[in-house]
């Protein structure tokens, strides 16, 4: 039985992948399942946390005893995130958000025109929910850890991510099209704003999920 050291903290996990609409019928998404968000928010709760998950589009069953705030696109995934952020004490950004959104929705299905090229997408940048809740845990003292899904030279833009969002610790893991997303495994290398690199081998996402809780409750003291 595990140690409850988060009894008393609050902590807000995102998890999933969010969906930008275009009409009513299409969306720009991503292959994230939920499943290494939700494996840190079982074991949060499993170590005493009250805990918070914010949930972009995951067909996963609610983790037992953990308050779930579905949401949609990475405006509303923002929202949900800054609100229960108030009065947490550490946030962990599993969830895939999505960096752009079409600037404009159709509220009637886009129809295809025989006799006309297909219409560009124009993309608006969506705002980055980690970098903003990142630079504001000087003044609340909150721990703060990010995720980076790289497809190459994954340490050199995991430690270039950390410094540009502005976390304290970032989860560097190797994301392709049959890896990582979706499955029940996972492996990563945690870098830490002090400088520490833990490698996580190989594993269930619940390993990667323990040794980040491992590493905020070192920091939450
Ligand atoms: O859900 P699974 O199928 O289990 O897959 C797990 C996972 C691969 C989705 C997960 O392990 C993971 O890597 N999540 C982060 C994916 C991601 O969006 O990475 P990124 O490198 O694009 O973003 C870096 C960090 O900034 C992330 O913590 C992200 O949540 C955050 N972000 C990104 C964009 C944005 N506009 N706002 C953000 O807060």
């Amino acid at each position: 039985v595990r140690e409850p050291d988060l009894a008393g903290r609050h902590v807000v996990v995102s998890a999933g992948g969010t969906r930008e609409p275009l009409d009513p019928v299409r969306f720009l998404g991503n292959r994230s399942s939920g499943k290494q968000g939700y494996a840190l928010a079982r074991s949060a709760a499993a170590r005493g946390a009250r805990v918070t998950l914010v949930s972009a589009n995951a067909s996963l069953p609610d983790p037992a005893g953990v308050d779930v705030v579905p949401v949609g696109t990475a405006v509303e995934l923002r929202e949900a995130v800054l609100r229960a952020a108030a009065d947490a004490d550490a946030v962990v950004m599993a969830a895939a958000v999505a960096d752009f959104r079409p600037a404009t929705y159709a509220v009637g299905k886009i129809k295809k025109k025989d006799d006309q090229e297909p219409a560009p997408i124009t993309l608006v940048r969506n705002p980055d929910i980690l970098a903003e809740i990142a630079g504001d845990r000087a003044r609340s003292g909150q721990v703060i850890v990010g995720f980076a899904a790289e497809t190459d030279d994954v340490l050199a833009n995991g430690r270039a991510k950390l410094k540009r969002k502005g976390c304290d610790l970032l989860v560097v893991n190797e994301v392709g099209e049959h890896k990582t997303f979706g499955s029940e495994e996972n492996e990563a290398v945690v870098l830490g704003a002090d400088g520490s690199e833990t490698p996580v081998a190989h594993g269930p996402k619940e390993a990667l999920a323990e040794t980040v809780w491992d590493l905020v409750a070192e920091r939450l003291g």
